[in-house]
C-alpha cells in the first residue's frame, strides 16, 4: 500500500492530485502539507493534515517518518507571473522548497513527483512540436527555477539512486481552485467571465498561441507517471506532456458555441506577455507516450464544453 504526502496541497493542483489520491489509496495513506490553512476545509479535515512551510526539511522529515511515507508529490511553487515581481522569494521557494524535499527523500528512501512547466523553455527553443530535449535558456526567473528543478531532481536520481519523476505541465486549466499568479490563468478566468458576465478582458494578445492541458487529464499524468514501471523510463524527469495548444481568440470562438453573445477584448499586460512570446507554442510528447503511455482525454471542445457546464451547475 502507499503512504502519500503532497507538498503544497491546497493550490490549483495540489488540491485535485490530493483530492485524486485519496479516493484512489484511501484518506489515511494521503497525508497533507500546506503553508496556509485557511482554504478548502473539507480537504483539511478529511485525512491527515499539517499547516508547514514546504523550505522546512526538518518538519517534513518528521512527517515522512511519523506517515511511513514512500511517495512525495512536491507542488510548492511560485508561477510565473508572481515569481517575476519577486524574483528572490521565487528562487528561495522554488528551489529551496524542492531541494529539503529531495534530501527527505534521500534520508527515507521515497520516490519523488515535481512538475516542471513549460515555462522551463526560452525564445530560443523551437517554437513548433517543441522536442523532448532541446534548447533551454528560459528569460522568466521561474523557468529558470524550472531547469534548474528539472536538473536537480536528474542529479539527485544519478548520484543518490532516488526515485524521481516528473512532467512538464502546460497551463492547467480547472474549476476546483483557482490558479494563481500564472501568465496561463487567462484561459482558467476566461471561462469564469464568460459565465457571469459574457465578456472577458485579456491579458495576453488574441493570437498568443500556448499549450493547455484540462484537469483531469494533469491529476492523471501525475499518477500516472508515479505508478510507470521504472524500467520503461528513459527520461524520468520533465516529460513533455502535451494536450492542447490554443490562441484566445481560437477559445473565445469555442466559447460562443455555448454562449453565442460572449465577446473578448484585450489589454495586454507586456510582463505576461513577453512570458507568454517566450514559451512554446505546442510540445512534442512522443517520450511520455511511449515510456509511460500517456495519452490525454480532453481537447479544447470537449474541455470548453465541461467548463461551461461544471460552472453553470455550481451557480445555479
Ligand atoms: N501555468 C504556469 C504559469 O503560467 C506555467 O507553468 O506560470
Amino acid at each position: 500500500m502507499k503512504n502519500i504526502l503532497i507538498i503544497g496541497s491546497l493550490g490549483q493542483l495540489g488540491s485535485e492530485i490530493a483530492t485524486a489520491c485519496r479516493l484512489r489509496y484511501g484518506s489515511s495513506h494521503v497525508v497533507l502539507t500546506d503553508i496556509r490553512d485557511d482554504v478548502n476545509r473539507p480537504l483539511i479535515e478529511g485525512g491527515p493534515f499539517y499547516k508547514v512551510d514546504a523550505r522546512d526539511g526538518n518538519a517534513i522529515d518528521g512527517i515522512v517518518k511519523k506517515h511511513h511515507i514512500d511517495t512525495i508529490y512536491h507542488l510548492a511553487a511560485l508561477l510565473s507571473a508572481t515569481a517575476e515581481k519577486n524574483p528572490l522569494l521565487a528562487w528561495d521557494l522554488n528551489m529551496n522548497g524542492l531541494i529539503a524535499t529531495l534530501e527527505v527523500a534521500r534520508a527515507n528512501g521515497c520516490s519523488v513527483f515535481t512538475p516542471s512547466s513549460i515555462g522551463a523553455f526560452g525564445p530560443t527553443t523551437p517554437k513548433q512540436f517543441t522536442p523532448q530535449d532541446t534548447i533551454q535558456r528560459p528569460t522568466s526567473i521561474y523557468g529558470v527555477t524550472k531547469v534548474a528543478g528539472e536538473l536537480l531532481c536528474d542529479y539527485y536520481h544519478h548520484k543518490y539512486d532516488v526515485d524521481t519523476r516528473g512532467v512538464r505541465y502546460p497551463g492547467i486549466i480547472s474549476n476546483m481552485t483557482p490558479p494563481g499568479g500564472g501568465t496561463t490563468d487567462y484561459a482558467v478566468e476566461i471561462y469564469y467571465e464568460a459565465v457571469k458576465n459574457k465578456r472577458y478582458t485579456c491579458f495576453l494578445r488574441g493570437d498568443t498561441y500556448l499549450d493547455m492541458i484540462y484537469m483531469p487529464d494533469a491529476v492523471e499524468a501525475a499518477i500516472q507517471i508515479m505508478e510507470a514501471d521504472p524500467s520503461r523510463l528513459r527520461h524520468r524527469n520533465a516529460f513533455n506532456v502535451a494536450s492542447m495548444s490554443f490562441c484566445p481568440e481560437e477559445q473565445a470562438a469555442y466559447i460562443r458555441t455555448h454562449i453565442p453573445e460572449f465577446t473578448i477584448s484585450y489589454e495586454i499586460d507586456p510582463v505576461k506577455q513577453a512570458i507568454a512570446d517566450s514559451w512554446p507554442d505546442c510540445l512534442e510528447d512522443y517520450a511520455a507516450r511511449v515510456e509511460w503511455d500517456w495519452n490525454p482525454t480532453f481537447d479544447l471542445a470537449s474541455m470548453t464544453e465541461d467548463m461551461i457546464k461544471t460552472i453553470i451547475g455550481r451557480n445555479a
